[in-house]
């Protein structure tokens, strides 16, 4: 057992509020902030929290010195099982060209041709990058392969990183089922779904206009909760649709996107238990119009933000750049984008102990080098995560291999980056 000290933090985030409520501040009280704090991490859950004065001794220390502490983001949607480059379909797009869910074919055919060293090596740049930028809980999709075999090669590699694998063979239809729409569906709801289920936690589908339409994707819903497997959705993204309604139907964890809703649609989520899960990154790569996060939250909708990275619609792994984009140009408040990215992530996982920083809860810590967690959207673009202890282990570059508590063990070792320094 080792326990090491964080002591001299500024201002301590921990998302656990005490007491009521105040009228005012409201969105800020709820982060729980702690200032002049100290913590002791025991192993690789948090030992003891309180006044920096009274820290009981530890096997090793680290002064904060004034600085942030806040809670490990939590991304709760993330394409990273993939090869290929689509710089130049970006570049169109700024130039005026409009986003298609086509797209998605030429990454499938890339993904394809790769090797297993080859996809692990991407993902394994990827996993890195979220570390480094404060992420200690990830979500990975499949969604690039769209065979029987890709699919599963995908959620495999997928669980060597993480324990949130989500099953997304109805991303689009290939192109060899251009013709047979329903044989694609028998084929994912069939042979793939067994194939992908044993590793994945999660089922999700593209229901929009150019991908699956509502009965299509019930149907897919539907069979993956026979499989044991949690639901999401993509809804809502390119215009108004059902996506939204569906997964408030399946009781779905969350509905992401939610660019284009109707006042029906945020009163189905303000009824029920499914998180919208906004993804800033996807309106800034596709140039379109931001998701009202305001109206969701005044209607008291659960929101969680996440990265979306893929190589089509949303290039990033920052979560700290996301939360300067919710509060820029979605108009949520700092306090309020800290939390979506945190325990709103959690709670669009279902993985209530995650996302806040608790006695007896995991440790898993990002020291900002700053004094506040408002510098995450204030000094937008600066990379201003000076440490992250995960599963309380302090990860630091230069190290290999795959993230502690994942569940995640063989195999992953192809990149150079951030992994546990024990
Ligand atoms: O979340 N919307 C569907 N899937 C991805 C985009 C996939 C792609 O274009 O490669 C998304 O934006
Ligand atoms: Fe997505």
């Amino acid at each position: 057992m080792t326990t090491t000290l964080l002591d001299g933090i500024g201002m301590l985030v921990t998302n656990d509020p005490h007491g009521h409520a105040p009228s005012s501040g409201r969105d800020e009280w709820a982060l729980g902030i702690v200032t002049d704090a100290a913590i002791v991490v025991e192993d690789d859950r948090i030992a003891w929290i309180g006044p920096a004065h009274g820290a009981p001794a530890a096997d090793e220390r680290h002064d904060c010195a004034g600085a942030a502490v806040i809670p490990g983001f939590v991304d709760s949607h993330a394409h990273l099982v993939f090869a290929g480059d689509r710089s130049a379909e970006f570049a169109a797009r700024m130039t005026g060209q409009a986003y298609s869910a086509g797209g998605i074919r030429s990454t499938v055919a890339a993904t394809r041709t790769a090797t297993d060293e080859q996809l692990r090596a991407v993902v394994q740049g990827l996993v890195d990058e979220l570390v480094r930028s404060g992420t200690t809980t990830f979500e990975i999709k499949s969604g690039y392969g769209l065979t029987v075999e890709h699919e599963a090669r995908a959620c495999r590699i997928a669980a060597e990183f993480t324990d949130e694998v989500t099953f997304l063979g109805a991303h689009v239809v290939p192109e060899e089922y251009r013709e047979d729409r329903r044989g694609y569906l028998d084929l994912v709801t069939g042979p793939m779904l067994d194939a992908c289920a044993p590793p994945a936690r999660w089922i999700d589908v593209f229901c929009e206009r150019g991908a699956f339409d509502a009965d299509e994707a019930r149907t897919v819903l539907q069979a993956g909760t026979r499989a044991g497997l949690g639901t999401r959705v993509h809804a809502n993204q390119l215009g108004p649709g059902p996506g939204v309604a569906l997964a408030v139907e399946m009781g779905a964890a969350s509905a992401d996107h939610c660019t284009h809703l109707t006042d029906a649609d945020i009163d189905a989520l303000a009824g029920s238990g499914t998180v919208a899960t906004l993804l800033p990154g996807a309106e800034f790569s596709t140039r379109s119009p931001y998701p009202d996060a305001r109206r969701l939250l005044d209607a008291g909708v659960p929101v969680a933000l996440a990265t979306d990275c893929n190589p089509g619609t949303s290039f990033t792994t920052s979560m700290p750049w996301c939360i300067a984009m919710a509060v820029r140009e979605m108009h949520m408040t700092v306090a309020e984008a800290l939390r979506a990215a945190t325990r709103g992530g959690a709670r669009a996982l279902r993985r209530d102990g995650l996302g806040r920083i608790i006695v007896g809860g995991p440790a898993d810590l990002v020291l900002l080098a700053a004094p506040s967690y408002v510098h995450l959207a204030y000094r937008p673009g600066v990379d201003l995560v000076a440490a992250v202890w995960r599963a309380g282990r302090r990860v630091t570059a230069g190290a290999t291999g795959p993230a502690p508590g994942t569940g995640a063990g063989s195999g992953a070792g192809a990149g150079a980056g951030w992994s546990d320094r024990g």
